[in-house]
């Protein structure tokens, strides 16, 4: 294939997918949101579903994490994280994810005096449901917000104690500029010494540098984000070396202006490098769009080919926590779709 258009919606939707950059809060629809805001009686500053929706105009970074952190606020009850994460499962599904591995951002919640018992009690409730009716498998990444202190990551290290069984690794989040992942040394330290996973959004407006530090200070096994990696051939070196992945959102880039347009989005050149590159969905409520419809968004705009789309849901798998032998069924299957999409090939 030439880099040709052909790629179908049917094709995208049928590949079987995981989604590796979640982040619950951001899957808050705005019918939701109204729903919650009025079952919980918090007041928000939108009259109707519509007016939320004309709300989501951003122009950075922060601009779009001040209206996801007012939205956190009609999140109360253990019912309510259920039927958030549940939601995302019911449409996750109907785009052909078979597994997730998906943020949740406790300190936005437990500020308000929300426990932490509360937040993952709901959340695990919905992920091991899905598992059992639906067959979407998942990890729960807990992610520290890092324009918040290192203390207040350490303490909320500490009252997820009780629920480590449930949880697979930690994230850093939140606005990147000016909280360099070293701000969080000791925190990943402490978390991996618990025998969690690391993973660190890095390289979304943040510089090549701190890519550098999520790799040699947390450790991180998957980089989020990373776009601004190929400012650094030193660091694609590494990074394609070391096949790391990076959890690239396309809609989500375009939203909040990393790039002027989906168009201009640099994920060819990053897959033209050889990069382990996967598509996630980041915020869908937010941007857009979910993670088939991602792939079909940058699929158009870049006119990638079939094996690319192929290439990027492999990637999916091979960059997940899954075991070695789940990793090889899901792989399978991809190889037998493709086989199977003469057109495409
Ligand atoms: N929290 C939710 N979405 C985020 C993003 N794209 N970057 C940083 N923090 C986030
Ligand atoms: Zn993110």
């Amino acid at each position: 294939m030439n880099g040709q258009p052909t790629v179908s919606k049917d094709f995208i939707w049928t590949l079987p997918k995981a989604e590796l950059h979640l982040h619950l809060e951001g899957t808050l629809e705005p019918e939701m949101m109204m729903a919650l805001a009025k079952r919980n009686h918090v007041p928000i500053s939108y009259p109707d579903v519509d007016a939320i929706r004309k709300a989501y105009v951003f122009t950075d970074l922060q601009s779009f994490l001040d209206v996801y952190y007012a939205g956190c606020s009609v999140l109360v009850t253990e019912r309510d994280f259920y039927e958030l994460t549940a939601a995302y499962l019911e449409r996750a599904v109907s785009q052909g994810v078979c597994h997730v591995e998906v943020f949740f951002d406790p300190q936005s919640h437990t500020a308000r005096g929300i426990p932490f018992e509360t937040v993952i009690t709901g959340i695990h409730r919905a992920l091991i449901d899905y598992e059992t009716s639906r067959g979407v498998t998942s990890r729960l990444i807990l992610s520290f917000l890092r324009h918040l202190s290192e203390a207040e990551a350490i303490a909320t290290l500490k009252t997820a104690q009780p629920f480590l069984e449930w949880i697979a690794a930690v994230g850093l989040d939140s606005s990147e500029a000016g909280n360099p992942p070293s701000k969080f040394a000791r925190v990943y330290d402490q978390a991996r010494n618990e025998g969690l996973l690391t993973v660190a959004h890095a390289g979304e407006e943040g510089p090549p540098e701190y890519i550098w530090e999520a790799l040699d200070i947390l450790h991180a096994s998957r980089i989020d984000h990373g776009v601004r990696c190929l400012e650094d051939e030193r660091l694609v070196d590494r990074l394609v070396t070391e096949s790391i992945p990076l959890t690239v959102c396309p809609l989500s880039n375009a939203k909040l202006h990393v790039f002027s347009s989906l168009a201009e989005s640099n994920l060819p050149a990053l897959l033209q490098k050889g990069l382990r590159v996967t598509i996630n969905s980041d915020d869908p409520a937010y941007f857009g769009g979910y993670v088939a419809d991602n792939l079909l968004a940058v699929a158009q705009a870049c006119s990638l080919s079939c094996e690319q789309i192929v290439g990027l849901v492999r990637n999916s798998f091979l960059s997940s926590f899954l075991s070695e032998t789940e990793k090889a069924r899901h792989l399978a299957d991809i190889e037998r779709i493709a086989q199977n999409t003469p057109e495409c090939f």
